[in-house]
């Protein structure tokens, strides 16, 4: 081809190809490449791509669990032991050697991208339209914090030393992304790590660790225990050598973690929750569209979801609006996206936009599906689908009062509350009356409305007439502020996040 010439377009990739050609690559690490781009999700418009799918849903996909189980409190010491003496090889290995061996992980995984859509069904319930981009974000994980590695070198006059062992307590409802960018983050920066999945998940962590181990990372270097023993996670926390825990839970986790140990060093992603805001100048059609993904995405299960929509003036009692946010949400799929290994006779649809949850839904998230305080009204009343429990369909509640348990609470589930507000200052208000900061968006076309809200917003993650949640690995580093984050002070696929895995020396006059 002549040099004019632009290059095929990305998205356009082929995966049946994709795979084969990792097949068959060398077994030579890939080199470094100078910039870090985004992995691109599956087009389905590629009529390759669709066959590579029907192939993959159904399967019973990857990885069997190869974890050390502890049963015993004991255990934990030979653990972290070994950990501990395979770090010092890791780190002197060099940040160019390590970060080799996650390009050729994050090659591993985007030929294996099917078996994690197969097991993320299984094991959480996850759509297509979820997991596909997920697998997309673990992958750009290992390769933004491959490049981000070779910085902590070469910041001038401080020398880095990393943590030795790392301990990861990754969440359910990421179970890839958010266990590949934790773990890859403690080896990245030259640490080991000992990978606990949580207890929904072990399948998702397992195949994640494998691809890591055939891409070469020790063994020891990186660890997977399981457990069913409270005393023995509570070991592993509290462990003298382990140097840091990176936990992505509840604000309620993190706090028991700190109540084993005082000088617990933790670094944790908390809770959230988000609001939307839509003022009268919005594109409505656009509001709704992201409101709807935002709130009902993977069931409404992520930390980031919109759980309000505060909507200005007009906007509340907009009768078209209504009708519209209530037409999208019913339009969604509701159904699990596999059959399941027990071949349970389940709504099951390969069209589902909106899974199950993925745990029965307890206490707060039931009451928010359930019941109404004071004011509010069901606009869509969400309804329990079938006798596992597990499955609803979305719910919207108008007229959620400021104050009122729903406007302050994270509920975790397919429920959307609506709140109105008479300015933007009076939304804002609302929005930053909870306790958490972590995502939180505004629609409107008017620049001086933007502007007052992003001076104003109380959250890590800001988004102006887009949907609030996914996040992008380099474009939009993840991170909360208020009670959703403990001990981190940068932000997760972002240009520091890795510094804070270990401890920063004056290098002493230069020569
Ligand atoms: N990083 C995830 C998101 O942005 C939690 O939705």
């Amino acid at each position: 081809a002549d040099d004019d010439t632009p290059p095929a377009p990305r998205r356009t990739q082929d995966r049946v190809a994709e795979a084969a050609a990792v097949r068959t690559a060398s077994s030579e690490p890939p080199p470094l490449p100078g910039e870090f781009r985004n992995e691109p999700d599956t087009d389905p418009a590629l009529a390759s791509n669709r066959r590579w799918w029907e192939e993959h849903r159904d399967s019973d996909g990857g990885a069997a669990l190869h974890a050390t189980h502890l049963t015993d409190s004991d255990e934990v010491d030979a653990v972290v032991g070994r950990a501990r003496a395979a770090s010092a090889g890791w780190r002197d290995a060099g940040a160019e050697h390590r970060g080799r061996m996650l390009l050729r992980a994050a090659d591993i995984m985007g030929a294996r991208r099917g078996e994690f859509l197969s097991v993320m069904a299984d094991e959480v319930g996850k759509t297509p339209d979820q997991s596909d981009p997920e697998v997309s974000e673990a992958i750009d994980f290992l390769r933004y914090y491959a490049l981000r590695a070779q910085d902590l070198d070469r910041v001038e006059g401080a020398e880095f030393a990393p943590d030795s062992v790392v301990l990861i307590t990754p969440p359910w409802n990421f179970p890839v992304a958010i266990p590949t960018g934790s773990t890859v983050a403690a080896l990245a920066a030259g640490a080991s790590a000992i990978h606990k999945p949580s207890s929904p998940t072990p399948r998702c962590s397992a195949l994640i660790i494998e691809c890591l181990h055939q891409a070469g990372v020790p063994e020891d270097v990186l660890q997977l225990v399981t457990t069913d023993e409270r005393e023995v996670g509570r070991a592993l926390v509290s462990h003298p050598h382990v140097d840091r825990v990176i936990l992505t839970g509840s604000s309620e986790t993190a706090s028991l973690f700190r109540s084993f140990r005082t000088d617990l060093q933790i670094a944790a992603e908390t809770s959230g929750k988000n609001a939307l805001v839509i003022t009268p100048s919005a594109d409505r059609d656009l509001a709704v569209a992201d409101l709807v993904t935002s709130a009902f995405g993977h069931a409404g299960q992520k930390c980031s979801a919109a759980s309000l929509a505060i909507l200005v003036g007009s906007t509340a009692d907009s009768q078209r609006f209504r009708d519209q946010l209530v037409d999208a949400a019913s339009s969604l799929i509701v159904g699990w996206p596999t059959v399941g290994p027990d071949g349970a006779q389940r709504t099951h649809s390969h069209a589902a936009s909106m899974g199950p949850l993925t745990v029965d839904p307890e206490d707060k998230l039931l009451q928010a599906l359930t019941t109404l305080e004071p004011g509010e009204e069901w606009l869509l009343e969400p309804e329990r689908l079938d006798d596992t429990g597990r499955l609803w369909s979305p719910g919207i509640k108008t007229g959620v009062a400021p104050g009122s348990h729903f406007h302050l609470t994270e509920v975790f589930g397919p429920v959307l509350g609506i709140m109105r507000a008479s300015s933007l200052e009076e939304a804002i208000d609302m929005q930053n009356a909870v306790d958490f900061g972590l995502t939180g968006g505004i629609h409107s076309l008017d620049a001086a409305e933007v502007e007052t809200w992003l001076d104003r917003v109380e959250a890590g993650n800001v988004y102006v007439n887009r949907g609030i949640t996914g996040a992008i690995v380099q474009r939009q580093p993840f991170g909360g502020w208020k009670k959703s984050s403990v001990g981190l002070g940068s932000k997760a696929g972002g240009p520091r996040y890795l510094m804070q895995f270990g401890t920063w020396h004056d290098a002493g006059p230069a020569d």
